[in-house]
């Protein structure tokens, strides 16, 4: 708690400050936001706020977009984003997409062996429902993300993964239509989601570990809006 109202306080300062309003360089644009997502973007230390360095790049640009539209909610970053244009939004995703930094260890994980093991068969190798193929299908066989409008599911806190999953469940979280994601988290059941969960956030980001630069040979067999979108352009 003491953290976050540090946070608050920063960011009061940072937006308040009337005389000196968002200023268009990239020292005071990733001073406001690694204020929350941690020094470079690396994360926060307890993994609520997410890494957002090496994501890809549409990936990240949707995102910002998302949020600043409404289809993502975390009010005191949205206020941040509100007066932003598209094109000042694709300059930073670009920004962090660029910025190539190392990943720490994943927390070690209390659970189950055989809860981990189910969780590693959901994510590489799917539920037999056609409404919830196996991660890897679209975030890369070593689920570091594919380029460009994919994320990699490494390196993010199991927290930080509940949040989503639950977040797209209830539809507070929302990505363009057709939403492969909504349908996923939808399908899986309790168990299922804290089995691939458990096992993602124990996985360490192999030392390099990038985006794929294209899903490869395999196709996905579910339709996903935003990973069709072209990288860099403008959304209506
Ligand atoms: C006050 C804290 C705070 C500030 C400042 C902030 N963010 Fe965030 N950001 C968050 C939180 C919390 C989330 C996760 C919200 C959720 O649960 O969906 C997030 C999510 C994101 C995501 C989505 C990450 C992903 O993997 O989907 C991106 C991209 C992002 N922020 C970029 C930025 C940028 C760029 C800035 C600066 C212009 C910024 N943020 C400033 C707190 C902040
Ligand atoms: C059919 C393709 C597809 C499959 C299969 C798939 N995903 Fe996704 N996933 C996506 C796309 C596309 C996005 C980006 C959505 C957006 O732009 O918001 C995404 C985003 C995510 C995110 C957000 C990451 C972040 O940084 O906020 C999480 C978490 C996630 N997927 C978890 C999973 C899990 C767990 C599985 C396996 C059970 C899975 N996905 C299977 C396509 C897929």
């Amino acid at each position: 708690m003491g953290r976050f109202l540090l946070v608050l306080a920063a960011f009061c300062l940072l937006t308040s400050a009337g005389a000196a309003p968002f200023e268009n360089t990239m020292a005071q644009r990733t001073a406001a936001c690694t204020i929350c997502h941690g020094k470079e973007g690396r994360a926060g230390p307890d993994g609520y706020y997410p890494r957002i360095a090496g994501k890809p790049e549409g990936y990240l640009y949707n995102q910002l977009l998302n949020f600043r539209d409404g289809r993502r909610h975390y009010a005191l970053m949205t206020r941040l984003l509100d007066p932003l244009s598209d094109a000042y939004l694709l300059e930073i995703a670009q920004y962090f997409a660029s910025l190539d930094l190392p990943y720490a260890a994943p927390a070690p994980s209390a659970a189950p062996q055989d809860l981990l093991r189910r969780g590693e068969l959901l994510a590489k190798v799917g539920t037999g429902r056609p409404d919830a193929p196996a991660c890897t299908q679209c975030h890369g066989t070593s689920l570091t993300g594919v380029q460009p409008n994919t994320p990699g599911l490494l390196g993010l806190s199991r927290d930080y993964l509940s949040a989503q999953m639950g977040a797209w469940r209830t539809g507070q979280r929302r990505a363009h239509a057709p939403d492969c994601m909504a349908k996923i988290a939808k399908s899986l059941t309790s168990e299922e989601l804290t089995s691939v969960i458990a096992w993602l956030s124990s996985q360490p980001v192999a030392a390099g570990g990038k985006p794929a630069p294209a899903l490869g040979t395999s196709s996905a067999s579910m339709a996903c809006g935003s990973a069709a979108l072209p990288a860099g352009r403008q959304v209506p």
